[in-house]
């Protein structure tokens, strides 16, 4: 199967519930605070996505062979949770470090993107993973262009979290996506530079890599979703939806409060 090539007409589409998935993000980050649990800020987040953006949150019943349907609207994975953490009771205190995940669908068109959120002070370490980890996102989106290779992404990505003393998870990937969620390609977030498909423009796909503190391994709960590191260090990711260019990589899940490129010049 090969990677489709979306027209732009159809990035803009993509557009669209992309930056309403950033807008998500905006909106919540106030609310990111001790005492709040995942639960609400689930809610919170449904009720924006449907009520005032009249958009449909993608992960809500999302049911990939072999899962069962994911029974939230968000992703919310705190500390050592990778990916896929389910919105839960339990209030997150001073400290945390948690990924909140937002996929909208709006007029058929998926919308991708993931922030860290510090829970008032944290840890040198996990302050530093998720800085990281930001770094990572943008020197993967720094390789995207018509005629680079699928591997550059991944190889600079993995470059960056090992030279830091991290580890890159190999389980998941970033994906092509449009109509559907989650399609081809699948976008290490390691690898070899000067390998893999030529990226052409008009592909759409996103990067969003998962960097553990300590080893790589991971587990899954018994709730058949959540992702945790298997030696429980903290694990960060960042992500975001872009499409490819002549010239480079438009990323299509900007809104006004996200954070910018922490490689250009100020
Ligand atoms: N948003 C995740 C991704 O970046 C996928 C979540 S699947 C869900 O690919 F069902 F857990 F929501
Ligand atoms: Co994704
Ligand atoms: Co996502």
């Amino acid at each position: 199967m090969a990677i489709n090539i979306k027209t732009d007409k159809e990035i803009e589409g993509i557009r669209l519930a992309g930056r309403l998935a950033g807008e998500v993000l905006d909106y919540i980050a106030p609310f990111v605070k001790a005492g709040v649990t995942t639960g609400e800020l689930d809610r919170l987040c449904h009720r924006y996505m449907v009520d005032a953006q009249g958009c449909t949150p993608a992960p809500l019943n999302y049911a990939p062979p072999g899962y069962q349907p994911y029974p939230k609207s968000i992703c919310a994975s705190v500390n050592h949770q990778v990916c896929h953490g389910v919105p839960n009771d339990r209030p997150l205190k001073k400290g945390d470090i948690v990924n909140l995940d937002i996929t909208t669908i709006k007029d058929g068109w998926h919308g991708d993107s993931s922030r860290m959120f510090i829970v008032g002070e944290a840890s040198i370490l996990a302050k530093r993973l998720c800085r990281i980890t930001h770094e990572c996102l943008w020197l993967g989106i720094a390789q995207v262009k018509a005629g680079a290779r699928l591997g550059d992404i991944g190889a600079a990505i993995q470059r960056h979290a090992e030279k830091n003393g991290f580890s890159v998870v190999r389980e998941f990937c970033g994906h092509g996506i449009g109509r559907s969620f989650h399609e081809e390609p699948q976008v290490l977030h390691y690898g070899k530079a000067g390998t893999g498909p030529e990226l052409l423009a008009g592909m759409v796909f996103t990067i969003e890599p998962m960097i553990n503190a300590g080893k790589a391994a991971i587990s899954e709960l018994a709730d058949g979703w959540t992702i945790v590191t298997k030696d429980r260090s903290l694990s960060a990711q960042w992500e975001h939806t872009i499409a490819v260019t002549a010239t480079g990589a438009e990323i299509l899940t900007l809104s006004a409060g996200a954070p910018t490129n922490p490689f250009a010049a100020a």
